[in-house]
């Protein structure tokens, strides 16, 4: 497994596999990996000749006073899942690497980042593009895999690969959770003992959704009061938001369709917790 640095050494390795006539998968994460990145990596092994994985904290994602500093970080366990998980090269950049002095350009897109969590995350998706766009110019994949469980940015990716015409194909992976339901992420280690086990609400009001939809239910507002109701009755709870909307253009819907997005961002202690699911009708 190679380890890289620097992006010319990146591009470099990316163009030698190419010219070799090898395809590329391509994983980014912020590092920290779970069951669930590794899953990703699962994904994206058979999908290309050469599995890429990329750990880098991107600042530009956080606003001022989220947990940029606090993000849990073990590289060495990283590369030992990364091993294990059959990748052939690492993407390791720092800071001042992926934004030198004088920085200044940024992707943004006019829509998609207006809903859910780019409410209360004003900065983040413009971040998130920006720093996937670099990356796949860095590492120059042919598919790319991303979580489900980050349902709006997945959106996002695809919805910029398609505008900015990258060759990449875009692969979504399922929602990988704990025996509870509690949907896997880096940020599960803030919960205190206390908090883990409020954590569950998440899960357990998406379930309670499910199930009134299943039941008949339609209207959004009822079903958004009883799934907060829920979330509330567990300890240490703040909902950021409960919305239920269009999968595809992510606006918010009045009554249940088809096929629409459940998505929730609840802060338990000092972590925000974010989860989703599809609920359909048929
Ligand atoms: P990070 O939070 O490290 O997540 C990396 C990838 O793992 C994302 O595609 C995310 O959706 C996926 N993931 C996280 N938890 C998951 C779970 N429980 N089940 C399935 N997939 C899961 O998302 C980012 O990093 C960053 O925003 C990044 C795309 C790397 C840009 O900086």
């Amino acid at each position: 497994m190679d380890i890289l640095k620097t992006k010319a050494d990146m591009q470099a390795w990316s163009a030698r596999k190419k010219k070799q006539g090898k395809t590329i998968s391509f994983v980014p994460t912020m590092g920290y990996l779970h069951k669930g990145h590794v899953s990703l990596l699962d994904i994206g092994k058979p999908l290309g000749d050469e599995l890429v994985l990329s750990i880098f904290v991107n600042p530009t994602q956080f606003g001022p006073n989220e947990d940029l500093d606090a993000y849990p970080s073990n590289i060495q366990n990283d590369l030992n899942l990364a091993q294990q998980a059959g990748v052939t090269a690492v993407f390791l950049p720092d800071k001042t690497e992926m934004y030198g002095p004088g920085y200044q350009t940024h992707v943004s897109l006019d829509l998609l980042p207006q809903y859910l969590c780019g409410r209360s995350r004003p900065v983040h998706f413009g971040g998130v593009a920006t720093v996937v766009t670099k990356l796949f110019n860095i590492v120059m994949p042919d598919v790319a895999v991303f979580g489900k469980k980050d349902f709006q940015q997945l959106a996002i990716i695809r919805q910029m690969v398609k505008d900015l015409d990258f060759n990449i194909k875009i692969i979504g992976g399922e929602i990988i959770r704990e025996k509870d339901g509690l949907a896997m992420s880096s940020r599960n280690a803030y919960l205190t003992p206390a908090q883990r086990a409020s954590a569950v609400c998440l899960s357990q009001a998406i379930q309670l959704l499910k199930q009134k939809v299943a039941q008949g239910v339609r209207s959004v507002p009822d079903l958004a009061r009883e799934a907060k109701a829920l979330i509330l009755s567990f300890d240490q709870t703040r909902v950021d938001y409960i919305e239920l909307c269009d999968p595809k253009t992510l606006e918010p819907v009045e009554t249940v369709q088809a096929e629409t997005l459940v998505a929730m961002a609840v802060q338990v202690g000092k972590s925000r917790l974010i989860d989703n699911a599809v609920i359909k009708t048929a």
